[in-house]
């Protein structure tokens, strides 16, 4: 992808519009009462939900740390466990839909390639940045065992780090959503094969 690709994941503000005709059928505020909603999409709404929720979390535990109200170690013992779990369900969730949901989605209506092939960009964009990120992570933590103003400077780091990741991950989950559950309320789980 160039760097000057619009819909590079840091770019883009949404779908381009060929790809989310089925939202125009099925626009967000109906989902929730679709019969199709049941089962693998609602499922997908809240993993969803669970990584913004987390991802929120992190972020909240970063600030409240950098602003003085946790010290170095309570935060560490927090923040530690939870970014571990977020980095490695993140990684499965991605594993899944790229070897797994997008090929069938793909084959099951093919105007939507292009659109599973974006998303699936996306995934190693976000791959990178997850490395990126717990590198700066793992440098963080080492530094609180060292003076203020490293740990400061590597706070300041991992949180423009974290901040990215974030940020990337929710136009992602957003973008993912309009394409993979119009199809799903508009066949029916079943019915993609
Ligand atoms: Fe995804
Ligand atoms: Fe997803």
């Amino acid at each position: 992808m160039s760097d000057n690709d619009p819909l590079d994941l840091e770019r883009r503000t949404g779908l381009p519009a060929d790809l989310l005709r089925l939202l125009e059928t099925y626009p967000r505020e109906s989902w929730a009462g679709h019969d199709n909603i049941r089962g693998l999409a609602s499922m997908w709404l809240q993993r969803h939900d669970m990584f913004r929720e987390l991802g929120g979390v992190l972020t909240e535990a970063i600030s409240n740390y950098r602003e003085g109200r946790k010290d170095a170690r309570a935060f560490a013992g927090f923040f530690a466990p939870r970014l571990e779990f977020f980095l490695g369900q993140l990684n499965g969730h991605h594993q899944v839909e790229d070897m797994h949901y997008f090929p069938v989605f793909a084959r099951a209506e093919s105007r939507l390639k292009r659109g599973f092939d974006i998303l699936d960009r996306d995934h190693h964009l976000i791959h990178e940045a997850l490395e990126m990120n717990a590198e700066a992570a793992n440098a963080f933590l080492r530094s609180l065992g060292e003076d203020e103003d490293r740990q400061r400077f590597a706070a300041d780091a991992y949180a423009g780090q974290n901040e990215r990741l974030v940020a990337m991950l929710a136009r992602h989950l957003h973008d993912e959503e309009d394409l993979v559950v119009p199809l799903i309320l508009d066949r029916g789980e079943y019915g993609l094969g």
